[in-house]
C-alpha cells in the first residue's frame, strides 16, 4: 500500500490516508482556480477576527502578510501545488504554516472549509458572470453592427424551415439580440443571489465567536450574508442557476449557429464564412466547412450535461455539507471556459461574414412568400379572411400547376379566382410585404430601426452595470491585497 498524506488535522488519525484515497478525495487539480478568491476571503476573515479581538492585532498582521506572500507566489507561478494537500484551502494553509509557523493556525478560527469553499465558489462565479457578461455584450454588438449594415437586406422568414414571409435580415439578427439581452438580465438577477457571504456558517451551525459577518461581506464587496447557516454551506442553487443561464445562452447561440451552418450550404447560398473562420477538408480540396458554427452547436450539449450533473449531485442530498458538493466545480469551470470561448469567437466570425444579398432577395421573392399579403388585400376588399385564404391557396396551386408566379399571371387568370382581383391588386414584392408590417415588433423598416436603437441602449446599460460591479470588486480586492486592514 502506497503511503498517502499526513493532514493538518492529524490528531484524530493514527495513519495517513491511502494514496488512492488522496487521488479520489483531492480537489486541488481543479479547485486551484479558486486560489485568489480563497486567499482574499481569508484576508477579509482574519481582518474581521482582529477587529473583533478574536485574534491579536500582531497575529492578524502576520497572517495578512503571509497570505499576501502566498498570493504573490501563486501569481508568480512559483507556488507548489501538492496533491497531498487535498484542496486549495489546505494548500494555502499549509504554505502559510511553512511561512509563519504556529501563528498560521489562528486563521481558521471561527471558520470551516464548508463555509470557506461556499464563499470562494460564489466569489469565483461572481467574476465569471461579469466576464461572460462582457462577452454577451460583444456578441450583441456584433449582431447589431451586422443588422445596421444589412438594414436593406431582405430574406425569407421561415416556419417549418419552409419559406414563409419576407423579413429584413436585420429583424432576424435583432431577434437574437433580444434573446441575449434577456440572458443578460437573467445573469444580473442571479448576481444578486450569488453575491452574499456564507462565512460565519462555520461547519453548519454557525460559530461560537462574536464574529461580524456583515463586515466580512462588506470587505469582499458582497451585498449581504446568507441567512441560514445550513443553507449557506449546503446549497448550490446558484451554481445550478448559473449553469441553467449558460445553457439558455447556448440554446440561443446554437440556434443561430445552426442557421449559419444551413445558410452557408450551396443549397441556401446566403452567407460565406471568412477564411479565418472556416476550415477545409483533408481529402476534398473544394470544401469550406463551417466548423465554428458546428462546434457552437455541439458544445451546447456539453454545458447541458454539466447542468444535469449539478442537479443530480444536489438531488436527495441531506443537509448540510456532504463531500458530494465538491463535485460542483469542474462542470461550472468547464461551462464557463466553453461559453467564454464561444462568446469570443462569435463576434469576429459574424463581422467577417459575406452576406449574399442577391441570393437572399431572390429567395425572398420566390415560393409565393407574399401569399399572406394577397389574402390580407382581399380582406381589405371585404372578403372574410378564411375565404381569402382559400382563394389565394387555389391561386398558388394554379400557379404551381402552370409554372407561373403572381407576377406573370394574366388579368384573365386573376379574374378566375375573384372579380376584385381584376381591378385591384396590391403591390406584391418582398419589399412591399416588409413595408406593410410597420407595427411594433414587426419587420417594418422604421420599427426595426427603432428596435435596434433600443437594443443598443440596452447593451450600453448592461455594460455600465458590468463596469460598476467590476470597479466595486476591484476596489475591494485592491484593499484586501494591499490595504492596512488591521
Ligand atoms: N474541497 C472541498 C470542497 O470542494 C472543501 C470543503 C471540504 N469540507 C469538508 N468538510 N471536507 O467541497
Amino acid at each position: 500500500m502506497e503511503r498517502g498524506s499526513t493532514k493538518l488535522w492529524g490528531g484524530r488519525f493514527h495513519a495517513s490516508t491511502d494514496a488512492l484515497v488522496d487521488q479520489l478525495n483531492a480537489s486541488l487539480p481543479f479547485d486551484q482556480r479558486l486560489a485568489v478568491h480563497d486567499i482574499l476571503g481569508s484576508v477579509a476573515h482574519v481582518a474581521m477576527l482582529a477587529r473583533r479581538g478574536i485574534v491579536s492585532r500582531d497575529d492578524a498582521l502576520a497572517i495578512v502578510d503571509g497570505l499576501r506572500q502566498v498570493l504573490a507566489e501563486i501569481e508568480a507561478g512559483t507556488f507548489e501545488f501538492r496533491l497531498a494537500d487535498e484542496d486549495i484551502h489546505l494548500s494555502v494553509e499549509r504554505r502559510l504554516h511553512e511561512l509563519l509557523g504556529p501563528v498560521a493556525g489562528r486563521l481558521h478560527t471561527a471558520r470551516s472549509r464548508n463555509d470557506q469553499v461556499a464563499l470562494d465558489f460564489r466569489l469565483w462565479i461572481r467574476d465569471a458572470i461579469l466576464a461572460l457578461g462582457r462577452g454577451l455584450a460583444d456578441v450583441c454588438e456584433a449582431l447589431l453592427d451586422l443588422a445596421e449594415r444589412e438594414r436593406e437586406t431582405i430574406v425569407p422568414g421561415y416556419t417549418h424551415l419552409q419559406r414563409a414571409q419576407p423579413i429584413l435580415l436585420s429583424h432576424h439578427f435583432h431577434a437574437y439580440v433580444v434573446m441575449l439581452l434577456r440572458d443578460a438580465d437573467r445573469l444580473r438577477e442571479l448576481y444578486a443571489r450569488v453575491n452574499r457571504s456564507p462565512l460565519g456558517a462555520g461547519a453548519l451551525a454557525g460559530v461560537t465567536y462574536p464574529i461580524d459577518r456583515e463586515y466580512v461581506a462588506t470587505l469582499l464587496a458582497m451585498d449581504g450574508i446568507c441567512e441560514n447557516s445550513l443553507d449557506a454551506v449546503a446549497d448550490r442553487d446558484f451554481a445550478v442557476e448559473f449553469l441553467a443561464d449558460l445553457s439558455i445562452i447556448l440554446v440561443h447561440l446554437s440556434r443561430l449557429a445552426d442557421e449559419l451552418v444551413l445558410w452557408s450550404t450551396a443549397e441556401f447560398g446566403f452567407i460565406e464564412f471568412a477564411d479565418a473562420f472556416a476550415t477545409g477538408s483533408s481529402i476534398m480540396p473544394q470544401k469550406k466547412n463551417p466548423d465554428v458554427a458546428e462546434l457552437i452547436r455541439a458544445k451546447t450539449g456539453r454545458v447541458f450535461g454539466h447542468l444535469q450533473s449539478m442537479l443530480t449531485v444536489l438531488k436527495g442530498l441531506p443537509l448540510a455539507y456532504n463531500k458530494d458538493l465538491q463535485e460542483d466545480k469542474e462542470g461550472v469551470f468547464d461551462a464557463v471556459d466553453t461559453v467564454q470561448l464561444i462568446l469570443a469567437v462569435l463576434p469576429p466570425a459574424l463581422r467577417t461574414l459575406t452576406i449574399n444579398r442577391e441570393r437572399m432577395a431572390q429567395a425572398a421573392e420566390e415560393s409565393f412568400t407574399v401569399a399572406t399579403d394577397l389574402a390580407d388585400h382581399l380582406v381589405r376588399c371585404g372578403i372574410p379572411f378564411r375565404e381569402a385564404h382559400a382563394i389565394v391557396g387555389r391561386l398558388v396551386a394554379y400557379c404551381i400547376e402552370h409554372g407561373k408566379t403572381f407576377a406573370t399571371l394574366e388579368p384573365g387568370e386573376w379574374a378566375q379566382f375573384h372579380p376584385v382581383l381584376v381591378t385591384s391588386r396590391p403591390p406584391l414584392t418582398a419589399r412591399d410585404a416588409v413595408l406593410a408590417r410597420e407595427i411594433p415588433g414587426g419587420t417594418g423598416p422604421s420599427h426595426v430601426a427603432a428596435a435596434l436603437a433600443r437594443a443598443r441602449e440596452h447593451v450600453q446599460t448592461w455594460r455600465a452595470w458590468l463596469a460598476e460591479q467590476q470597479a466595486r470588486i476591484e476596489t475591494a480586492f485592491h484593499r484586501l491585497r494591499t490595504g492596512a486592514l488591521v
